[in-house]
């Protein structure tokens, strides 16, 4: 897979793109990811990449040039899956997003600042618009290194243990049941029975059962649909 993200701000994704899984995740070739700063296609020698909003109001909008001249850029280059427009305004991200995106080749995320984006990009070149959240961030990077953590590790190979992605909290609209490991008695502290039990069938029932206890208590809206 291919990740081209366009930002005013590349230092921001620097550290969640160059450690651990991810950076593992480009070191072994399952993905690619680069970075477009929005900067070296800002207009003039201020290099501009906003501008005030039309009608007036508080707030800086990124202008559509910068932004459109790096978009057809890349898309005479490749064929892109997806062109995503990282925003608080938009549907909120779930597992089943990133499962889908992990099954694709070519990505774009473009991130916003400031007020927002001019909305004839939004028109014009994104296919997806994706929140992580009911909360407004300072722009959309960090937002971005979420949704590429949440897509890549789904790719087969990426982490280790196939079986820890599919088993993951939401996978099948549940929650996690608790884990437990060593010590089995921590000052009196005991990990429950049946789990030092080799009874393998019996775990996995109580893990089960352990999920929709969770599920009900915290999140009860996860089993209504
Ligand atoms: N940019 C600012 N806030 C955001 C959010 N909650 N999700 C995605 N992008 C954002």
């Amino acid at each position: 897979m291919r990740i081209d993200i366009i930002t005013a701000v590349p230092n921001l994704l620097e550290s969640p793109l160059n450690h651990s899984i991810l950076k593992r995740a480009q070191d072994n070739g399952f993905i690619e990811v680069v970075i477009h700063n929005l900067r070296e296609y800002g207009l003039g020698n201020y290099k501009q990449i906003d501008d005030t909003q039309f009608g007036g109001g508080a707030g800086m909008v990124l202008m559509i040039e910068p932004i459109a001249n790096c978009l057809d850029k890349l898309i005479s280059e490749r064929k892109y899956d997806e062109i995503i427009y990282m925003t608080p305004d938009a549907k909120t991200l779930n597992q089943s997003t990133a499962n889908s995106l992990s099954l694709k080749e070519n990505l774009i995320i473009l991130t916003g600042h400031y007020k927002g984006i001019d909305q004839r990009i939004r028109d014009k070149y994104i296919t997806k618009e994706i929140s992580i959240g009911d909360y407004v961030l300072t722009g959309g990077e960090l937002a971005a290194a979420v949704l590429i953590d949440a897509v890549v590790r789904l790719i087969p190979g990426v982490i280790g243990d196939e079986q820890s992605a599919l088993t993951d909290s939401f996978q099948d609209n549940l929650l996690s049941p608790p884990v437990y490991t060593r010590p089995a008695d921590y000052k009196g502290m005991l990990v429950p029975e049946i789990l030092l039990s080799g009874n393998f069938p019996k775990i996995e029932e109580w893990r089960t059962e352990k999920a929709y206890e969770r599920t009900k208590k915290i999140r009860p809206d996860l089993l209504e649909d």
